[in-house]
């Protein structure tokens, strides 16, 4: 397949130098049956990378399956990739097959691969060099044909440098990697991947498209877009929905970007401003003094007409919908200041709420993972494993 080929199957958008290497390399590599790294910011596009690869490549027919090495707890790691035998543990009342079983013939790809505890990366790495793998509880060796890739969006050589990843395996994975840049390093394909993300949305919305205003792109080119091309997505699919399919303009894209929540997981209300030129960081801080003052003004409106309002998020109150009769006052709604309703309680346990609240923060932060774990107070591996037992994201995917 040529480039152009493996854009339109794959739907990866962009014509900046940057994005033709990345398919340049998926055209050469792809079809030889060696394993691929794929290394970038969370949210460049690795996940789409690889079904690219796998379309491309000799195994297109065969399976790709998806494993999460950070969503699986470190104690059943190695008998979910490698599979055990009745009896390895208390409750193993059979053989149970692993991914690579599952994979045979086709790809695993090894999602987070920095997550792997350090004792089952010698066993990938055995994998790799000889396609044996022995699943818990063993005796014997196993052979099986899979061809593996691995992503990962940290540094794989500074987590060599302090003991946390294996050399051997770094080494032995490294040999072909894709690199994918982020996205405002290649600020050429904004303009592509708004077009394309406005014209999915409004379609599957059935919206009308009435298109951004260049000077709109000119504003987003300059965004950081920390959370990179999925930020992008969900910036263009929410200022579609909250701009009601008007054709979007600077002003538009200026007030909703202000207020959008970054990587520090910055407080609207602080005055924060990191890794931004001094204008940038101004105007944002502006835009949000701006948003506080008329929640404020907004508020203190509706108290004194209507009374008391009802806060559906936290921070942002809204006025009540119930059409009640209002006293005028000046009393502040306690229940606006409670993170629960006072209607919820008695009808709701922890789990409703720590999902809740997880779902809620993965939105926020745009499906950034570490940033919704700092902001919650847990380590990423515990947010993982509520993810997977809360149902959020499936753990493992296959597709054929
Ligand atoms: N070049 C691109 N063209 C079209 N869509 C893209 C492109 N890059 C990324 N996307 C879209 O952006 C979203 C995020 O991409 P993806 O899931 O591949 O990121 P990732 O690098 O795997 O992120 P993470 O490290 O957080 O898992 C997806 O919806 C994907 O389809
Ligand atoms: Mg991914």
């Amino acid at each position: 397949m040529n480039i152009e080929q493996i854009q339109k199957k794959s739907g990866i958008v962009g014509r900046s130098d940057a994005i033709q290497q990345v398919l340049e390399m998926v055209a050469q590599v792809a079809p030889v049956d060696i394993s691929v790294l794929i290394t970038g910011e969370s949210g460049t596009g690795k996940e789409i990378v690889v079904k690219a690869l796998h379309q491309v490549s000799k195994r297109s027919h065969e399976q790709l399956v998806t494993v999460n090495c950070g969503a699986i707890p470190q104690g059943i790691i190695e008998s979910e990739l490698f599979g055990h035998k009745k009896g390895a543990y208390t409750d193993a009342r059979e053989d149970r097959k692993g991914y690579f079983e599952t994979a045979h013939k086709g790809i695993i790809f090894l999602d987070e691969i920095a997550e792997t505890p350090l004792e089952t990366q010698v066993k990938l790495l055995r994998v790799l060099e000889t396609g044996e793998l022995m699943p818990v509880g063993a005796s014997k060796t196993k052979k099986t044909d899979v061809r593996v890739f691995a992503a990962t969006n940290k540094n794989l050589a500074d987590l060599v440098e302090k003991g946390q990843f294996r050399q051997d395996l770094y080494y032995r994975l490294k040999t072909v990697t894709i690199h994918i840049p982020a996205l405002r390093q290649r600020v050429e394909d904004i303009s592509l991947l708004v077009e394309r993300f406005a014209l999915e949305f409004t379609r599957s919305n059935d919206m009308v498209y009435r298109g951004f205003m260049p000077d709109a792109i000119r504003v987003m080119k300059n965004h950081p877009w920390k959370g990179n091309v999925r930020e992008l997505k969900n910036f263009v699919d929410s200022i579609i929905v909250l701009e009601k399919g008007e054709r979007i303009t600077v002003e538009m894209v200026e007030k909703h970007m202000g207020f959008s929540p970054n990587e520090t997981g910055a407080n609207l209300a602080l005055p924060v401003v990191m890794q931004q030129p001094p204008e940038a960081a101004e105007r944002e801080l502006i835009l949000r003094q701006l948003f506080l003052l008329r929640q404020d003004v907004e508020f203190l409106k509706q108290l004194a007409t209507q009374g008391p309002m009802v806060s559906d998020q936290i921070g942002m109150p809204i006025m009540s919908h119930s059409s009640e009769q209002f006293t005028p006052s000046l009393h502040i709604d306690e229940e606006s200041a409670l993170f629960i309703k006072n209607s919820s309680i008695g009808e709701m346990n922890m789990d409703d709420l720590e999902r809740e609240a997880i779902e809620r923060t993965l939105k926020l932060f745009n499906n950034n993972r570490r940033a919704t774990a700092k902001s919650l107070g847990m380590s990423e591996r515990t947010l993982y494993r509520k993810i997977d037992q809360y149902g959020l994201e499936r753990k493992i995917k296959i597709r054929s």
